[in-house]
């Protein structure tokens, strides 16, 4: 049985006494929810922030991006040694804005995510199609390629230290979510890729749905057999939201 995921992208949002408020509300709101795992992945600046109020609690962090290095002259960069001064669990890698306005390639985000591993974090590894390749046919061809990049350089068996999260890029801060059969499909598809290399790991792989995931779409997405919990962008901002995609993901 895969236990649920449910993980908020702040993106580059955040400001110190409204992430306290959040953050007290995200505890409080989820307090004996525990058939799922919530997760928090904030702006680095408040990862001190994060760790202070989080710690203790049932809720874990991470940040939304790492550099494929482990220290040296890479101005603005974060590396991982540096996530875990503060006791990071998850580090998102490959977030289509990464990819698009970031121009990160497969091969940096496969070297970011095995960054992320050899430090014992958890990388959450984004792939996902724009609306032109869904409507050329060509989902499969492009989620595929992002995947191989990865287990080419890190091999499958890491994929069991991972989540995976699909995210359509058509569907992020857009407003149009996939639907649950959209996803459901695709999802199936990366688990197949995966159990093409190994059943078992394949049979526990999370894999998460983000794009336009809210309070009112969260339970019929997560009602699907692969959705294994979500990757939440703007409704992680909102308490009340937040915390009901979670309560979603306990059933
Ligand atoms: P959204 O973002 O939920 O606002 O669509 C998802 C994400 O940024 O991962």
């Amino acid at each position: 049985m895969r236990m649920k995921l449910v993980a908020g992208n702040w993106t580059m949002h955040g400001e110190i006494e409204q992430n306290r408020e959040l953050l007290n509300m995200i505890v409080s709101g989820t307090t004996g929810m525990e058939r799922a795992t919530c997760a928090v992945c904030v702006p680095y600046p408040y990862l001190s922030q994060a760790q202070s109020l989080l710690k203790n609690t049932h809720i874990s962090w991470g940040a939304q991006n790492i550099s494929q290095h482990d220290k040296g002259a890479y101005t603005g960069e974060v590396s991982a040694i540096m996530l875990n001064d503060f006791c990071c669990r998850y580090v998102i890698v490959g977030h289509s804005e990464r990819r698009t306005l970031y121009s990160e390639d497969s091969r940096t985000v496969a070297l970011k995510f095995k960054a992320a591993l050899d430090a014992g974090l958890v990388p959450i590894l984004c792939v996902g199609e724009t609306l032109n390749q869904r409507e050329a046919g060509f989902t499969e061809q492009v989620v595929g390629e992002q995947l191989d990049a990865v287990i080419g350089l890190v091999g499958v068996d890491a994929l069991a230290s991972s989540v995976l999260a699909y995210e359509p890029i058509w569907a992020i801060g857009t407003g149009k979510t996939a639907t649950p059969q959209q996803a459901q499909g695709v999802h199936v598809f990366i688990r197949n890729r995966v159990a093409s290399h190994n059943v078992r790991i394949a049979a526990e792989l999370r894999i998460i749905y983000g794009g336009s995931v809210k309070a009112s779409n969260a339970a019929e997405l997560f009602a699907m057999l692969d959705i294994d919990g979500g990757l939440i962008g703007g409704a992680s901002l909102i308490a009340d939201e937040f915390i009901s995609i979670f309560l979603a993901a306990q059933n």
